[in-house]
């Protein structure tokens, strides 16, 4: 078993001999039932203590990647540990009228329509995308022949570069080095989840949280486990719990404007999430693509910004604050794993465009995305304000988040109202949501729903909501009189 110890990196050195064990498990490298050297044998080729092994091999035992018999020895464990993945349909479907739990294609069939005014998506407003300035960009990147060669497995050099730059404004100091640029922040939470976690580990989610996430882990047979967020944070108790019950090595989280409630950490959930963190050994995903749209104050500061650097995988993306289409995001990694990320990035589709990251680098090196920041920032406010004030007006029975950013406010329905039946009216009658199942790992009672105010101008936002307060209403006073007609129906018992 070959594995290389980086010391001085930051990372412990019982975190990376479990790392690469476990990327060994994934890779098939070491099969199922394959035996594992004994603590004293791998510490002594390892130039380690024998607790830093044992440290590891209980750390990838407590995931249930290993198993050790007292005389036998320690194993590749054959057998899944006992808590059920979600269940993903394999097969594209037919069609569907409702969606399944945990299936992301199936939200976009349902909600997208060339005649459904849509508020099921978190994008951008169209008109803003910076097309002009993108075209000079790619034209001037064309003259260079290397645009439309191969590039650089970890990203182009320039607009590395100008990440390490951009990442500044959001506090975080990096090397170009420690940015992997991927196909949007979407490729990199597969990157992650495929290097970093075993296909039957369990995987720690805030729920609700962004649908992409949880479809990626289950597809794998990763176990989600959610820990409750909602308006007021996230439920530190809950992930106390989990952290003892499941000795779990991830945590994906929205910090900042959290799809889908808008809402964000406050600085003393950062300090409790953290002490966590550091007390249960976790690595936390931070996703943080909507960090740069930020309303009323400040955004707050990432994980990243303000813990040891190597507790933190920090994921970003152009695709909220630019333009989806680019497909261009990044990862901010430990050294440690740069090279299994990008390895990984490059067994799947070996890189993102030369020709595209060339051009956006050369938008940001020009200083375009600080103007078009301040021009989108601007425009969102004044939709996110409509959204609210047509709730207000329109859904007064419903209670929602007041986001301070990005691009989606959360909505509880009344109690008893089918979450089903007042999605599928809403879309026959011309305007989509995005239903809260959608951002469960498992079902729940109270209905629920994303709507996002990114892009459509404020009118459009007030009409969608008048329908959807009109369907409430007749969804509601038709439960009044099913009532009324069973209790005059209904027989005394005598
Ligand atoms: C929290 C979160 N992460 C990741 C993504 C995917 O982003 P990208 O388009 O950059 O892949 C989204 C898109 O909605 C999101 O809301």
């Amino acid at each position: 078993m070959q594995l290389t110890l980086r010391r001085g990196s930051g990372v412990p050195l019982y975190r990376q001999v479990a790392d690469q064990i476990r990327a060994l498990v994934r890779s098939g490298a070491l099969p199922a039932g394959g035996r594992l050297p004994t603590v004293r044998r791998l510490a002594a080729d390892l130039g380690l203590t024998r607790l830093t092994v044992q440290s590891a091999y209980a750390d990838l035992q407590a995931q249930g990647l290993i198993e050790s018999f007292v005389g036998r020895g320690t194993f590749v464990a054959t057998r899944s540990p006992a808590l059920p993945a979600v269940s993903v349909p394999n097969a594209p479907q037919a069609p569907l009228s409702w969606i399944s739990q945990g299936d992301f294609a199936e939200l976009g069939r349902l909600t997208d329509g060339p005649s459904l005014l849509s508020l099921a998506h978190a994008v951008p407003a169209p008109e803003t995308y910076p097309g002009r300035e993108l075209g000079r960009a790619l034209r001037a990147a064309l003259d260079d022949p290397a645009a439309l060669s191969y590039g650089p497995m970890q990203g182009e050099v320039a607009l590395r570069d100008q990440m390490s730059r951009l990442l500044l404004d959001r506090g975080i100091a990096v090397a170009p080095d420690g940015v992997v640029i991927t196909s949007g922040a979407q490729q990199g939470i597969d990157l992650i989840l495929r290097t970093l976690a075993a296909p039957d580990e369990v995987v720690l989610i805030e729920e609700p949280t962004y649908p992409g996430a949880i479809e990626l882990a289950a597809r794998r047979g990763q176990r989600l486990v959610g820990i409750p967020r909602d308006a007021d944070g996230l439920s530190l108790a809950a992930l106390e719990a989990a952290c003892r019950l499941y000795h779990p090595r991830l945590l994906y989280l929205v910090p900042a404007f959290h799809n889908p409630t808008g809402a964000s950490l406050s600085a003393e959930q950062q300090q409790g999430l953290l002490r966590l963190a550091t007390a249960h050994d976790l690595l936390l995903i931070e996703d943080d693509v909507y960090g740069l749209l930020a309303y009323d104050a400040p955004a707050p500061a990432p994980l990243r910004a303000i813990v040891d650097a190597a507790r933190i995988v920090y994921i970003t993306s152009f695709s909220k604050v630019l333009a989806p289409g680019l497909r261009l995001g990044a990862v901010v990694a430990p050294a440690e794993y740069v090279p299994l990320l990008v390895a990984a990035r490059h067994s799947n589709d070996l890189i993102s465009s030369p020709l595209l990251q060339r051009a956006l680098a050369d938008y940001l090196a020009r200083g375009s995305l600080h103007a078009h920041l301040q021009a989108v920032r601007q425009l969102y406010r004044e939709r996110r304000d409509a959204m609210l004030s047509a709730l207000e007006r329109f859904l007064p029975d419903c209670d929602w988040t007041t986001p301070g950013g990005g691009l989606n406010v959360w909505v509880r329905l009344p109690p008893g109202v089918s979450e089903r039946d007042f999605c599928l009216a809403a879309i026959a009658r011309g305007v989509a949501v995005a239903p809260g199942k959608a951002f469960f790992a498992r079902p729940r009672d109270r209905a629920s729903m994303r709507l996002s105010f990114g892009a459509h101008p404020p009118q459009q936002i007030t009409r969608a909501i008048a329908l959807l307060g009109a369907i409430l209403h007749d969804e509601q006073r038709g439960r009044t009189e099913a009532l009324a007609r069973a209790g005059r129906e209904a027989h005394p018992l005598v």
